[in-house]
């Protein structure tokens, strides 16, 4: 028998997984010592633990609560652990982009792959590492959000024209767009540091239609503002932005608002506020293939 074990945070997120897959949800008692080690406590499993739960925010702490939680569920019994992560952190350092930097990725992958036997998560930040097997060695799953996102635009807009702000989120512009059979674009970014990008569109007009921003992550939220201000300069009208993760690491909607944005809307992988769109039906699709 299989049950779904929620990681503190993402009740949500495992409840539905839970609902789709129709089996049994538990809640861990996890708490903090006083000098700042976890506890973990949980009140029964089964052969088959899934622990459910995006791994932000503080993804090293989740991490953490991730190995602890599953080394409990082995110890009570469990023959297999899998963790549905609808946000996978320590994706975006990929390479070593400047001597000395580690690859945080890889380093991470081996992490997870060391205490969980088979992972699931929605659109991971895949732009130089073609697959997960490059950096995990358990085997994965990747639930799409371009079908709910692209439900979404056409509910919404009127003519779209789906505009990604570099060229890592093509892979995610172009299934949105094929899935709402509407028209994409791709522009160029070029980034200098953390909170320091440039957006360039390459003389693009709209013929009509409206654009329509699409990225995977919204982290500072600096490409997406810069996006949205590009687009405006260029007669844009106010353009909705559309994100997969809602990392928001800054606060950024008056940043946004400024720019031009009509507002952003973001899929349900991480909690937050401006969750509209949701994934937890691709999320138990993909699941079932472990199951
Ligand atoms: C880039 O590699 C990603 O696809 C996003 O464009 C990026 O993570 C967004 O970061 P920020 O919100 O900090 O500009």
């Amino acid at each position: 028998m299989t049950l779904v074990i929620a990681i503190p945070g993402s009740e949500d997120h495992a409840g539905k997984l839970a609902r789709h897959l129709g089996i049994d949800l538990i809640a861990p008692e996890l708490r903090r010592f006083p000098d700042g080690e976890l506890y973990v406590r949980l009140p029964r499993t089964d052969d088959h633990a899934i622990l459910c739960g995006s791994l932000y925010p503080a993804p090293a702490e989740r991490f953490m609560e991730v190995a602890l939680i599953a080394g409990t569920a082995r110890d009570l019994g469990a023959k297999r652990v899998g963790l549905v992560a609808p946000y996978l952190a320590f994706m975006r350092q990929d390479v070593q982009f400047h001597p000395g930097e580690g690859v945080t990725a890889r380093y991470f992958g081996k992490l997870v792959s060391s205490v969980i036997d088979w992972m699931v998560t929605v659109d991971p930040h895949l732009h130089r590492l073609p697959t997960l097997d490059h950096v995990y060695s358990i085997p994965t799953g990747i639930a799409h959000a371009a079908r709910a996102i692209a439900e979404w635009v056409r509910d919404q807009v009127d003519e779209p024209v789906l505009v990604g702000p570099d060229a890592e989120s093509e892979q995610w512009v172009a299934a949105v767009a094929a899935a709402c059979d509407a028209p994409f674009e791709i522009c160029t970014k070029t980034r200098r540091g953390d909170r320091d990008v440039s957006i360039d569109l390459r003389g693009r007009t709209w013929n009509g239609h409206t654009p329509v921003l699409v990225d995977d992550i919204v982290s500072t939220g600096k490409t997406m503002i810069e996006a949205t201000r590009v687009l405006r300069a260029a007669g844009a009208s106010a353009l909705m932005c559309v994100a997969i993760h809602a990392v928001f690491a800054d606060a950024l909607h008056a940043e946004l608002a400024a720019a031009g944005a009509a507002g952003i809307v973001t899929c349900n992988t991480i909690p937050h506020a401006t969750n509209q769109i949701c994934v937890a039906e691709s999320i138990a699709e993909a699941t079932r293939a472990f199951l």
